[in-house]
């Protein structure tokens, strides 16, 4: 009896462990396939990533903040590719002739921007990240501050002190047609709404024309004008979020959408982004999350991207070798875009491109015109308002709306106080009628070709004069590529100014070319540059020596980086282009210029370092200052009207 009471209890027990283990395998399959599914989803998009620190926004933020400022002492600046003594002293001599000469040239525009450039913000961040950082401190004044110009006459631009250049900026992108072209909408926009003034809120009746004009060009139905390109992109990404009720963003690798946080996860942002996915350009991992994710809203495209897919716009602050490089296929980049645009609409997915540099420029409908997609949101922005500041967003009815007619509380707010300016209004107005003309519309017929073929021109008279340079194009944007290693190149964008050539301050990554630029006056610049680059060349900046490769370049920037954060771990990496052993960190200095700042700034110096002076010396490379310059001219006030 008792014997049989046990093995009934024990029956009653196993088959209750039995009936729970079921339980728990039930929960343990279905937990772990839910685990699995996240996992695969979230493997799919670590492979859609650029495997670059570009494509990995939090890990780049992360590292850029590990990077501890050093610089080259005077003595090490001119030798940090191990250059011999004699080359040496040919760029030390080299460097203190263009700096005499930039001073000479332009020291009452000098003066006046170094004075302004302690009470602009901007103007100290661009000064500083003209060159790789480890220069940057060192390089003359005359070199990074003259930014003051006063007139513009064609192709050319005037500074204060009355020397032209021929402008090679495109004024970031707004200058496609000329500037006596926006020069004359301004003028004429203005005559128009004189009798209104800055009336804000009301819109002057010449809005009604712009709308129609935007309508026909970008293939969609309704329009929204904002302040800014920037404000633009934000706009379009609100609508896009708020009207399919998704949360991601997808960006890709490299390309730059204006300063919004929102669009920029990775370094120069300091907020965690948390709803943006940064892909890599042109790739079937790419395709594959678009065509499996559920949560993605928007895909924003610049279409410039397609000159260097995957890369940010080269700047001359980046150029730590010669790696510079643009890869442009059209054919393969409308393909591309064609998949895209295939994808977004079967899993509803806002195809977003962003004009704001591409429109107007590419083609009289932009990128879309010039890559043949349509997109279902076009943001434009810097040259549609004929000079004036501006923001454009396009899109269906359905997909501007900012209220849901079921939900009266649920509302995409966007506003802004100068939205529809009436003197921007009638600029644009100016701008969008003037582009009708049949010149206008012959020109954008012709205008790629006649690039393409002043580029292999150019390219021509290069290779005639063996320059380690070459050039390269999309349609009327061109970038300087260098050909050997170098880790001076950055110095070419101050000869090229010596020679009469204006570059914005990113450099030589990027030439922005105005339409009304003629055969005659680019061979002048092709002139001028052959002449910039012939000077540096005798200057001794592009010495080349079997060890100097870009790899060794780059390996030689990792140990000067890691032998400040890391003094002992040097010890174990190659120092391939300069003896380790003369190669010295010398303590920190003190700076006159930026106080604390300049307390743990550490200093490279590639030979002995003079005992007696204690570490390497802290002043800039030659004392060819503007600040002299200014006490010399003494014109700064009179130069300020
Ligand atoms: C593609 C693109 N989008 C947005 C912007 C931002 O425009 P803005 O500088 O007018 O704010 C820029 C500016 O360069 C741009 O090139």
């Amino acid at each position: 009896m008792l014997l049989l009471l046990k093995t009934s209890t024990l029956e009653n027990s196993m088959e209750e462990t039995y009936s729970l283990s079921v339980l728990q395998i039930a929960v343990i399959i279905v937990l772990a396939s839910y685990l699995l599914n996240k996992l695969r989803i979230r493997l799919a998009l670590s492979k859609a990533k650029h495997p670059s620190l570009r494509g990995h926004s939090k890990w780049s933020r992360r590292l850029a903040k590990q990077v501890k400022f050093f610089e080259y002492s005077n003595k090490a600046y001119f030798s940090t590719d191990g250059a011999p003594a004699e080359i040496t002293q040919q760029r030390q001599q080299g460097f203190q002739r263009l700096t005499q000469r930039m001073v000479k040239q332009s020291a009452n525009t000098i003066a006046f921007s170094v004075n302004l450039q302690a009470s602009v913000s901007d103007l100290q961040f661009t000064s500083k990240y003209r060159v790789p950082f480890p220069f940057s401190r060192q390089l003359p004044e005359a070199f990074t501050v003259s930014n003051i110009v006063k007139k513009t006459k064609g192709t050319q631009i005037q500074d204060l002190d009355g020397n032209w250049r021929y402008d090679l900026s495109g004024a970031y992108g707004v200058n496609v047609f000329g500037y006596e072209f926006y020069k004359s909408c301004i003028a004429q926009g203005n005559k128009r709404v004189d009798d209104l003034g800055p009336v804000l809120g009301p819109y002057h009746p010449i809005i009604a024309d712009n709308v129609e004009h935007i309508k026909a060009i970008s293939g969609l139905d309704e329009v929204s004008f904002h302040m800014s390109g920037t404000e633009a992109v934000m706009q379009a990404v609100r609508l896009a979020r708020y009207n399919t009720g998704k949360k991601y963003l997808v960006r890709f690798c490299g390309a730059y959408h204006g300063w919004w946080d929102g669009v920029q996860p990775g370094v120069g942002n300091q907020r965690d982004v948390n709803d943006v996915y940064t892909l890599n350009d042109q790739s079937e991992k790419t395709l594959h999350v678009l065509s499996t994710r559920k949560d993605i809203a928007c895909v924003l495209i610049n279409p410039l991207q397609a000159f260097h897919p995957n890369a940010d716009s080269g700047s001359d602050v980046g150029l730590i070798a010669s790696g510079r490089a643009t890869n442009f296929d059209k054919t393969a980049y409308s393909a591309w875009l064609q998949k895209v645009r295939d994808v977004c609409t079967k899993r509803d997915i806002v195809l977003i491109f962003d004009e704001v540099f591409t429109g107007f420029r590419l083609g009289y409908r932009g990128a879309q015109e010039y890559f043949n997609v349509q997109a279902d949101m076009v943001t434009y922005g810097k040259t549609i308002g004929g000079g004036l500041p501006i923001g454009v967003v396009t899109s269906s009815h359905k997909l501007m709306k900012r209220y849901k007619e079921k939900q009266p509380a649920h509302v995409s707010l966007a506003r802004g106080t100068f939205n529809s300016h009436p003197y921007v209004m009638a600029t644009m107005n100016e701008f969008l009628t003037r582009i009708q003309g049949k010149d206008i519309q012959l020109k954008y017929q012709q205008i790629e070709s006649v690039w393409d073929k002043r580029v292999t021109h150019f390219n021509d008279r290069l290779q005639a004069a063996s320059l380690p340079l070459k050039i390269t194009n999309m349609h009327s944007i061109l970038s300087i590529i260098y050909t050997k290693p170098s880790r001076y190149n950055w110095m070419f964008q101050f000869y090229l100014r010596a020679n009469g050539l204006e570059l914005s301050w990113i450099g030589t990554g990027r030439l922005i070319m105005s339409f009304d630029f003629t055969d005659e006056d680019f061979n002048q610049v092709i002139t001028q540059f052959i002449i910039a680059a012939q000077q540096m060349l005798a200057d001794g900046w592009w010495w080349q020596s079997r060890n100097l490769t870009n790899q060794t370049i780059k390996q030689q920037f990792v140990y000067d980086m890691v032998s400040v954060r890391f003094p002992l771990l040097a010890n174990f990496l190659p120092s391939p282009l300069v003896n380790k052993n003369n190669f010295l960190i010398t303590k920190s200095i003190a700076n006159s210029n930026t106080s604390n700042e300049g307390k743990d700034i550490k200093v490279f110096d590639s030979v002995n370092v003079d005992k007696k002076n204690g570490s390497a010396d802290n002043n800039r490379v030659n004392d060819c200052t503007p600040n002299t310059a200014a006490k010399r001219t003494k014109t700064m006030s009179k130069v300020s009207q």
